[in-house]
């Protein structure tokens, strides 16, 4: 396994230590092409980035955002919506151009020609990935039994997912699917940062180091990426690093 890993005694020092290397990595390139996720994992990190922005220490001014998934079937301002909520989290805080925060065409009427021009847009590809990790090892809306090597998709949700994506709707009309980018450009990233926080996440973040890269685990994959590394908090590491 070459996946490094990384645990911090609380959740405060967890997002500061990966805003610091955040910070050392755009200093090191003004023009960093992230590819970011929303959910609840990475919000203290974000917060540590807005600080950052506001004292000065960090800057995103030729920085690239790209939204790592967005749930289908809600309307386009909805607070539960992935760009509303990374918007709310982070970009609106930034001093980042808002040209340079790229999403997925959710609302489009043909959605895999919406995927297409994602996949175009992203080009290049990421040097950043900011990714949680599901109680059910998924990574973005990449489920279990995703293949590795897609593009950007329209993927259905688990049971699971649907279920914890309650957290962030304030409605019970909770989405069924949506569109991620998929495993190939995340897995192609020059860098990849897997989160993960709190006692709920102990036993995906267990199985991830035990076992060998497979598809029911999409996590699993990053475990041979070059540049891989889990950063956990001391509840997330539960017994496996003590
Ligand atoms: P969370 O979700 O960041 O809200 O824990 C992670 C995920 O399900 O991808």
């Amino acid at each position: 396994m070459k996946l490094q890993v990384e645990s911090f005694g609380s959740e405060t020092e967890w997002a500061r230590g990966i805003a610091d290397r955040w910070q050392e990595r755009l200093t090191a390139n003004p023009a960093l092409r992230h590819c970011l996720a929303a959910g609840l994992t990475p919000v203290r990190i974000y917060a540590e980035m807005i600080r950052r922005v506001r004292e000065g220490s960090a800057r995103f001014g030729d920085a690239r955002i790209f939204l790592l998934d967005e749930y289908g079937g809600l309307a386009p301002d909805d607070p539960g919506r992935c760009a509303n909520m990374l918007r709310r989290f982070l970009v609106d805080h930034l001093d980042l151009p808002p040209s340079a925060f790229f999403t997925p065409s959710v609302d489009a009427p043909d959605l895999d020609a919406a995927c297409r021009e994602y996949d175009a847009t992203i080009g290049g590809g990421f040097d950043l990935v900011l990714l949680g990790i599901g109680t059910n090892g998924h990574v973005g809306m990449n489920e279990p039994g995703t293949p590795v090597d897609i593009d950007t998709h329209r993927a259905g949700l688990h049971v699971e997912t649907v279920t914890s994506s309650a957290r962030y709707m304030n409605h019970d009309r909770f989405p069924t699917w949506g569109l991620t980018i998929g495993l190939r450009p995340l897995l192609a990233a020059r860098e990849v940062w897997l989160l993960a926080t709190g006692a709920a996440k102990a036993g995906i973040v267990a199985r991830l180091l035990a076992e060998e890269a497979h598809s029911d685990l999409p996590a699993s994959w990053f475990r041979d990426h070059p540049n891989a590394r889990l950063f956990l908090d001391r509840a997330a590491a539960g017994d496996v690093l003590a």
